[in-house]
């Protein structure tokens, strides 16, 4: 995509040498890791750096450092403008830069560097791109019965936690919900019904934790900082640690998504690299993804109270009751719903870090300056500072649930959740995520079905290693519908 943020700088921006500097060799970038982990944690890291430097650009460390990562020197880009460079890949290289400066051991992947690692310019990507798009493509008709089914199953385990112990924490019962509904979306089957059977949440987070430790903080009491940073940050963590629970979804995958495997074949792509790739994409990318978006959500939509629920349940039951049910075309014309969708995505966009290589050389441009990268640069966004930009949105920490709607529509070309814009589509030939509308879609759906069910809800919201956490409250169950 060609950006604005690399096209030629408007002529009234001067050029400015990046601002920041890395340190001295290993103990700057150390200082760095402990300034973002430990004594100013992420959002002050920046923001303390943006005062500093009077910059949204600006030269910075990234976690881990040494030893894990050979060279954690970036050029970070934290407003709306810049940030689009990161979705250019005629300029910036994504090969091996999807959780970091550093790359996990192939070792969790079965020896094979999947789809999300690879760059465009390498063949195999669109070749598992397009085996992706395909599959995903071959499964619309199942994701709304299928996602409805799994949502019922969460709502009944819901009611009875909120019967029990008077408050329910939404990210167990969400672990179970993303977990379940892909493996019966890829494989036809119920995990339940499985060797697997409930333990999937639990095999995928043994799984991911050694492959994000590096950028990871557990919050554990100040003193025990040094020994995390030693653990976590210092060295990679061995694949043995997860080796038997990865075997263990691997062999699940590969005895119940026989179709899709052997449909790997048309796109030149051996079947256990396909199976890698999707157990990858399921446990990874899809549970991942929405074990961070969903909780978000159900925090963003729960604080911001109950006039916002009335106006979603309103609009949801008139919709669905038109249209006859919870189709494509109703969800289409929720108008709120989608708007409430965005603006979670929006202000709290589930993967919060993207990286790219300068390809070539170029100059960039923030909202007052324009600057030059080098090829060979590393350059990162943090991204709810691009999707909280206040030279675009107004009153951007505020959730907005109207944000999209009507004339609204138009801020969608700077929400950048996928890795693309939302008025963009995922290609073989770039690196927005497959499951751009999918996400979406699923999220719409979880509000509906939420919002014909209950009539409001209160939630108490707190931090995770992977975002945010959600406990509900209180419930109250459709007055009308
Ligand atoms: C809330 C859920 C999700 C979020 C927030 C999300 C976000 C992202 C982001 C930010 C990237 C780009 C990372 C980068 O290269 O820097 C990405 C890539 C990718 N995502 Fe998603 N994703 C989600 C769900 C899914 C699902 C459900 C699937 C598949 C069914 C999926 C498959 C992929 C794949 C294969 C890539 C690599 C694309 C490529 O190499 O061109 N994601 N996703």
């Amino acid at each position: 995509m060609a950006s604005s943020s690399t096209s030629s700088p408007p002529s009234n921006l001067p050029l400015k040498p990046i601002p920041g500097d890395y340190g001295l060799p290993f103990f700057g970038p150390i200082k760095d890791r402990l300034d973002y982990f430990y004594f100013q944690g992420q959002d002050k890291f920046f923001q303390d750096r943006i005062n500093k430097h009077k910059s949204t650009i600006f030269k910075t460390n990234m976690p881990p450092g040494p030893f894990i990562a050979s060279n954690p020197n970036v050029i970070a880009v934290l407003d709306a403008v810049s940030f689009p460079v990161l979705f250019d890949t005629s300029k910036v290289e994504k090969r091996n830069v999807f959780v970091g400066t550093f790359f996990p051991s192939v070792s969790f992947t079965g020896g094979h560097r999947v789809c999300a690692y690879l760059d465009p310019s390498e063949p195999k990507h669109s070749s598992l791109k397009s085996f992706i798009l395909s599959t995903l493509a071959s499964k619309h008709d199942k994701f709304i019965p299928l996602f409805k089914t799994c949502v019922s199953e969460l709502f009944i385990e819901l009611e009875d936690q909120m019967a029990e112990k008077g408050e329910a924490n939404y990210n167990t019962l969400n672990d179970t919900l993303a977990f379940n509904f892909f493996f019966r979306l890829f494989c036809d089957k119920n995990p339940n019904d499985t060797k697997i059977a409930s333990k999937g949440p639990s095999f995928a987070n043994k799984w991911l934790f050694p492959q994000l430790a590096p950028i990871t903080t557990l919050r554990l009491p100040k003193f025990l900082n040094p020994l995390e940073d030693l653990l976590l940050h210092t060295f990679p963590l061995p694949f043995f640690v997860a080796k038997s629970d990865y075997q263990k979804l691997y062999d699940a995958f590969n005895k119940f998504s026989g179709p899709i495997l052997d449909d790997a074949e048309r796109f030149g792509i051996q079947r256990d690299e396909a199976c890698h790739n999707l157990v990858f994409l399921s446990t990874f990318n899809s549970y991942g993804g929405l074990k961070t978006g969903f909780p978000a959500l159900i925090k963003w939509v729960g604080l911001t109270g109950e006039k916002l629920h009335r106006q979603l349940a309103d609009e949801i039951r008139t919709v669905v009751k038109a249209e006859g049910g919870v189709t494509f075309a109703a969800l289409e014309r929720m108008a709120l719903t989608k708007s409430v969708v965005y603006e979670a995505l929006r202000i709290e966009p589930p993967v919060p870090f993207q990286y790219g290589k300068a390809k070539v050389d170029m100059v960039i441009h923030s909202h007052d300056a324009a600057y030059e990268i080098k090829k060979g640069n590393m350059i990162f966004g943090y991204q709810p500072f691009a999707t909280k930009d206040p030279r675009v949105f107004e009153n951007p920490e505020e959730f907005v649930g109207h944000r999209f709607v009507g004339e609204g529509e138009k801020l969608l070309k700077y929400v950048y959740w996928s890795n693309g814009r939302e008025t963009e589509d995922p290609t073989a030939e770039n690196k927005q995520c497959p499951a751009k509308n999918l996400v979406v879609l699923l999220s719409r759906v979880f509000l509906v079905e939420f919002f014909h069910r209950y009539d409001t809800f209160t939630v108490e919201a707190g931090k995770l290693l992977t975002g945010s956490s959600a406990t509900i409250k209180s419930l109250t169950k459709a007055t009308s519908i």
